[in-house]
């Protein structure tokens, strides 16, 4: 069975951030209204920021609370710690987690610097089958059409694993780390699979650099060499894009 992800297409990114965080804070509420945590995949990168900074104008204004909220991030560069500056331990610090109520413990991120990445992935899976699965993930897509850094060629039943980074990844990484040198060639992501187990999905991209990726996720065959593509499938996965990435719906 095939269905299509839908697309919202808004005036600009802002508006689209302010919609899909009031609908966020309201999933939220309702969820630990019913008496349990509400569990959280979150993405890093540029994609996010103006989503993060509405999620902390919500909680500044008493309206959105993460004291009982369970977060899982998508990815985490290998051989970075979290004290580098572009983990992204260090950018959900800043970006986010630094400016709101969550209880550390009840943060997860894949750890850059395990040395036995197998039983660290394995037990991340585990963490998040514990906590009940994921009720919102919150995603970008690279130009690869990556969720996570699920590069082309990643199975559609991928799990938590070592991953390598594509060049075009890196590139797009470059001036965040000062050169392509500097950029990590893998990393920790949740896989297709993982991803695909979310019960709601929300992706985002903004810019016209995003239109052609975009076009080809949602209107393209289902293939592992667009691991968004896989989104068709699922039953409530929604593309929130500005007018520029939606150019080409
Ligand atoms: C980030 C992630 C990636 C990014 C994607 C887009 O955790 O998993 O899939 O969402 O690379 O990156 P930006 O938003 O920087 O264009």
């Amino acid at each position: 069975m095939t269905q299509s992800s839908p697309a919202r297409v808004f005036a600009d990114r802002a508006e689209a951030c302010r919609i899909l965080a009031a609908e966020l804070a309201e999933l939220v509420a309702s969820i630990n209204a019913s008496g349990r945590p509400a569990v959280l995949g979150l993405a890093t990168g540029r994609t996010p920021l103006p989503f993060y900074a509405e999620l902390i104008r919500l909680h500044r204004a008493g309206q959105l609370s993460f004291a009982n909220v369970v977060t899982f991030n998508l990815d985490e560069y290998l051989g970075l710690s979290a004290d580098h500056p572009e983990s992204y331990h260090a950018f959900m610090r800043r970006e986010l987690f630094g400016h709101v109520d969550i209880p550390a413990e009840n943060i997860h991120i894949p750890d850059g610097t395990v040395t036995d990445i197998p039983a660290h992935c394995a037990a991340y899976e585990k963490t998040i089958r514990d906590a009940g699965g994921i009720d919102f993930q919150l995603l970008g897509i690279g130009r690869t059409g990556h969720i996570g850094f699920n590069e082309p060629g990643s199975p559609r039943d991928s799990r938590t694993r070592r991953v390598e980074l594509d060049p075009i990844t890196r590139q797009d990484a470059a001036p965040a780390f000062g050169g392509l040198e500097n950029v990590p060639t893998h990393a920790i992501s949740m896989g297709c699979g993982t991803i695909l187990e979310a019960r709601k999905i929300a992706l985002l991209a903004w810019g016209e650099a995003k239109a052609a990726i975009v076009n080809e996720a949602l209107s393209g065959p289902v293939t592992d060499q667009v691991s968004a593509s896989f989104l068709q499938q699922h039953p409530d996965a929604t593309f929130y894009v500005d007018a520029d990435a939606g150019a080409r719906l």
